[in-house]
């Protein structure tokens, strides 16, 4: 019997621009990403009794197959040749649900990377982000974190250079969104604009925040269907509250604010959180 604990990472968007459909009728995207500190705490135990089975602490999220990080260590097994028999996975959820900040994408890659670890590192790093992206668009992201162009479906990471020091915000109004849902809204939008991803690579280079916050934009954002109202209000109270911009993440409704200046940070998440509970003051992650 051995026991794995690790930290699965939420994932921001600072920009996210859509290139075009697909024939296999997912989008080919260009986003910058970003893990932040907000995390949920998986455990892995081998030699249980009994098949794999996987539990979170909400009620609501369903348990065993069904629930993404049941189905990425079933892809693990199968790329090992091996039965899932006697692995128990237990998550404690701290990251918002449906929210855009890939939170059950975070626990599958977790259980991926935790797996390869209790059993020796038998899969190569090509083959577990095979298995990550049978799982969903999002892991191979959240397989490597750091800070990273995504381009493809989300699986083709260059690294970038680290941002500078800052601070973000994080806040969901209360409501979640499908991601499904938000692509097929997209299409029936015409985008109003598009991220200038250049030259928010270009700041980033440069290491000029306030350069790259300007260059924030996801091309999701004025076509999702839900929360306008209140992801206006947060933006507003975020850049009032001196961040350098704000955008929606993914596919939403959580909405971040980068900030240089931590007092800053704090007084935007004390004001936010007293409205919306799920707010949250992070910072960039440079490697997991
Ligand atoms: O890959 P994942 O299961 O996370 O994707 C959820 C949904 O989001 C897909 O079914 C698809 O509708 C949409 N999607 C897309 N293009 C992507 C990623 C996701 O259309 N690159």
């Amino acid at each position: 019997m051995a026991t794995w604990r690790g930290d699965a990472f939420a994932k921001v968007n600072f920009t996210l621009d859509v290139l075009g459909v697909r024939p296999d009728a997912y989008h080919d995207l260009r986003m910058i990403m970003q893990t932040v500190s907000l995390c949920d705490r998986v455990v892995l135990r081998t030699g249980q009794p009994g098949p794999l089975s996987a539990v979170t602490n909400l009620s609501y999220l369903p348990a065993g197959r069904g629930n993404i990080a049941y189905t990425a260590a079933e892809a693990f097994f199968a790329r090992l040749g091996q039965c899932a028999d006697g692995v128990s996975i237990e998550i404690e959820k701290r990251i918002p649900v449906a929210a855009g900040l890939a939170g059950g994408s975070a626990d599958a890659a977790a259980v991926l990377r935790g797996l390869n670890e209790l059993y020796g590192l038998p899969l190569s790093e090509e083959t577990l982000l095979d298995a990550a992206l049978s799982v969903g668009s999002d892991l191979p992201f959240c397989l490597r974190g750091g800070t990273k162009l995504a381009e493809g479906r989300g699986e083709w990471l260059t690294e970038l250079p680290l941002l500078p020091p800052c601070f973000i915000v994080l806040c969901k109004p209360p409501c979640s969104v499908s991601t499904a849902q938000v692509f097929a809204a997209f299409g029936n939008h015409r985008p109003s604009g598009r991220p200038d991803t250049e030259g928010a690579l270009r700041a980033l280079r440069d290491g000029d925040l306030k350069a790259f916050a300007q260059r924030m934009y996801n091309v999701l954002e004025p076509c999702s269907p839900t929360g306008a109202r209140e992801r206006a209000e947060i933006s507003r109270a975020l850049i009032d509250r001196g961040a350098l911009g704000a955008v929606m993440s993914g596919s939403g409704p959580t909405m971040l604010g980068l900030f240089d200046r931590e007092d800053a940070a704090r007084d935007a998440y004390e004001t936010l959180r007293r409205q919306y509970k799920d707010t949250f003051l992070t910072t960039p992650v440079r490697e997991i």
